[in-house]
């Protein structure tokens, strides 16, 4: 199967685990791109083998454009000063083959592949950089930031830009998340952009990554200031919801008590409504939890607002545990009574356990 995460499309073409695609057949989804300017990916969806079909390389990028973003004085230039940086953990067997492991609590590797090659190094013709930055890792969380510790500006999330850029020393991105920054080299001086893993959990192996070398060029080109407004998206507004949704994530890879059952249909939505999905967390280990078809917003988390670098669209929020999220979302456009969306946790070996369950959205 092949997923388009983080779109918004009708559940024929969202390549769940019912749209299997036989060896030697071919799959041909068409869907109208209705949201905002992000990057986006795509990837393997059928458990239980999602988790080994990612990691042997069956997922990839997507980049969307608006109007909107285009006119902003962003780096835009495609691998000039707009790079995507695809970060995925492996390990490899002494003959050089990848080697899964199949732990149960997530496959972690002690090498990093960036888009798919390893020590990475870019020689920036540019003053400023647009890095668009996808943890594609099966269970690995990063804390992301500079080796000098320099500032840098988020200025997007999963699913599109924030409204204003926000300055920061580091981000987190745990699996499926995506975030778009901006780093300045006008200095002149090379510089790392590091990733720190704790692992998947509390317990980890902790580790330190090399992401990418950057070396700024000594002809490097003047960029303009960025701008201080990026777009406006409507503060979320928890009133038009018309209910609250529960889910809690708990121990032996269950949601609301249950395991994924590819025949049974655990929620039922109503096109045309908007509603507030609770996440709790009563396991050990935080869980990315995700959703198809709609990009979200983030009301709070325990009960506070979210970091001003969550206030964007988002398709993954963490929910570490002890939390309670709550997230508001809007069913527009598509509905099937059939044909389901998942909602699960985007650690691949959680969700290869089970940690998924199906909704639909009915007319
Ligand atoms: Cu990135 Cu249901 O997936
Ligand atoms: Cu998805
Ligand atoms: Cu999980």
């Amino acid at each position: 199967t092949l997923h388009w995460h983080g779109f918004h499309l009708p559940a024929y073409a969202d390549g769940g685990p019912h749209q299997i695609i036989k060896d030697g057949a071919t799959w041909s989804p068409q869907f109208e791109v209705k949201q905002r300017g992000s990057m986006f990916w795509y990837h393997s969806h059928l458990p239980p083998v999602t988790g080994p079909q990612v990691y042997q390389g069956l997922a990839g990028l997507i980049y969307v454009d608006d109007e909107e973003t285009g006119r902003l004085d962003l780096p835009n230039e495609y691998g000039v000063d707009d790079i995507p940086l695809v970060l995925q953990d492996r390990t490899f067997d002494d003959d050089g083959s990848l080697f899964y492991s199949g732990m149960m609590m997530g496959v972690m590797g002690n090498v990093m592949l960036v888009n798919g090659s390893l020590n990475p190094y870019l020689e920036s013709k540019s003053q400023k950089l647009r890095l668009r930055i996808l943890n594609g890792s099966n269970a690995r969380f990063y804390s992301l930031g500079f080796s000098d510790a320099r500032l840098f500006s988020q200025i997007g999330t999963d699913g599109g830009l924030l409204e204003r850029p926000i300055d920061v020393s580091h981000i987190s991105l745990a699996p499926g998340e995506r975030a778009q920054v901006i780093v300045d080299l006008s200095d002149g001086r090379p510089v790392v952009l590091r990733a720190v893993s704790s692992g998947s959990g509390p317990v980890g192996s902790e580790q330190v990554f090399d992401v990418l070398r950057i070396q700024p060029d000594l002809e490097r080109a003047r960029v303009a200031a960025l701008p201080s407004r990026l777009v406006t998206l409507d503060p979320p507004d928890p009133a038009q919801a018309i209910g609250t949704r529960p889910f809690v994530l708990g121990m032996g890879m269950t949601i609301n008590g249950k395991r994924m059952d590819r025949n049974r249909i655990d929620e039922t939505v109503r096109l045309g409504t908007t509603e507030i999905w609770e996440m709790s967390n009563t396991s050990m280990v935080p869980h990315p939890f995700h959703v198809h078809d709609v990009q979200f917003r983030i009301l709070d988390r325990n009960g506070s607002p979210p970091a001003r670098n969550e206030r964007g669209l988002k398709d993954t929020v963490v929910v570490n545990p002890g939390e309670r999220v709550r997230v508001l979302l809007s069913f527009t456009d598509y509905s099937d009574p059939y044909l389901p969306y998942m909602y699960h946790c985007h650690n691949l070996e959680h969700e290869d356990t089970g940690m998924m369950g199906q909704f639909v959205v009915t007319g």
